[in-house]
């Protein structure tokens, strides 16, 4: 078996009829960072959703590897704040399995993710009190405190400062030494150096797209 867990081939998609994405392809390998790069609106949410399976491409075709556990940070989570979630809560979420409790495991990944992304002092905090960027610190410590083989990671990074940056890329380098695929979205051209890979979407007027070969390696 390869170490391919996400493979993209000859990607089109289109919302009712207007293109966003032709012709992508992209192998996601477990170990892996990889970098989806573009211009707002270049479709970099749009092939999150379709690696995540939120939507479906129009041709070409978005494998997952069997039973490969998914984690998702979308873009969009205004949703949440309609809850009365804590931080605490809201990063156990991500723990949660059908018909379980939580357990010792999930409770120290909890607790050391809260510490990695200096959330520990807001645990008892509603999500809906804290800044942009606390708020956006407990979302991907929901994301990352996952037990997953793939984090699909929509703008991480948004509205954290230089240090919560530092910590949450120290975080992705640390899933990958780990053994997960890990893939995010960053219109941050300083963000996606930090993966192993990236790719770059073509804005409007450009036709193809390059899956580039490695920038740095960690
Ligand atoms: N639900 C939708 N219905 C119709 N068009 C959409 C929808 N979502 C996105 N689009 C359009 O698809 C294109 C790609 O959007 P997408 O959100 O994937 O871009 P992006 O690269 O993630 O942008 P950003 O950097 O702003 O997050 C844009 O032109 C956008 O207007
Ligand atoms: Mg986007």
């Amino acid at each position: 078996m390869g170490t391919e867990i996400l493979t993209v081939e000859n990607v089109a998609f289109r919302y009712a009829g207007t293109p966003v994405l032709r012709d992508v392809s992209l192998r996601v390998d477990a170990a892996c960072t990889v970098a989806v790069t573009g211009a707002n609106g270049s479709g970099k949410s749009t092939l999150l959703h379709l690696l995540a399976g939120v939507e479906q491409p129009a041709e070409g075709s978005v494998r997952r590897r069997a039973g490969c556990r998914l984690a998702l940070l979308p873009q969009r989570t205004s949703g949440i704040d309609a809850l009365p979630l804590t931080v605490a809560e809201c990063v156990q979420i991500g723990r949660f399995r059908p018909r379980r409790r939580l357990d010792r495991d999930d409770r120290l990944a909890v607790g050391a993710i809260l510490e990695r992304l200096d959330l520990a002092r807001l645990a008892r905090r509603r999500l809906r009190e804290l800044s942009g960027g606390q708020r956006q610190r407990a979302l991907v410590a929901q994301a990352l405190v996952q037990a997953a083989d793939v984090f699909v990671l929509d703008e991480p990074t948004v509205g954290l400062d230089a240090e919560s940056r530092r910590r949450v890329h120290d975080l992705l380098g640390e899933r990958a030494r780990a053994g997960a695929a890990v893939v995010y979205a960053s219109h941050d051209t300083a963000d996606a150096t930090l993966a192993d890979r990236t790719l770059r979407l073509p804005g409007a007027g450009d036709r193809t797209v390059a899956d580039t070969t490695p920038l740095i390696r960690r």
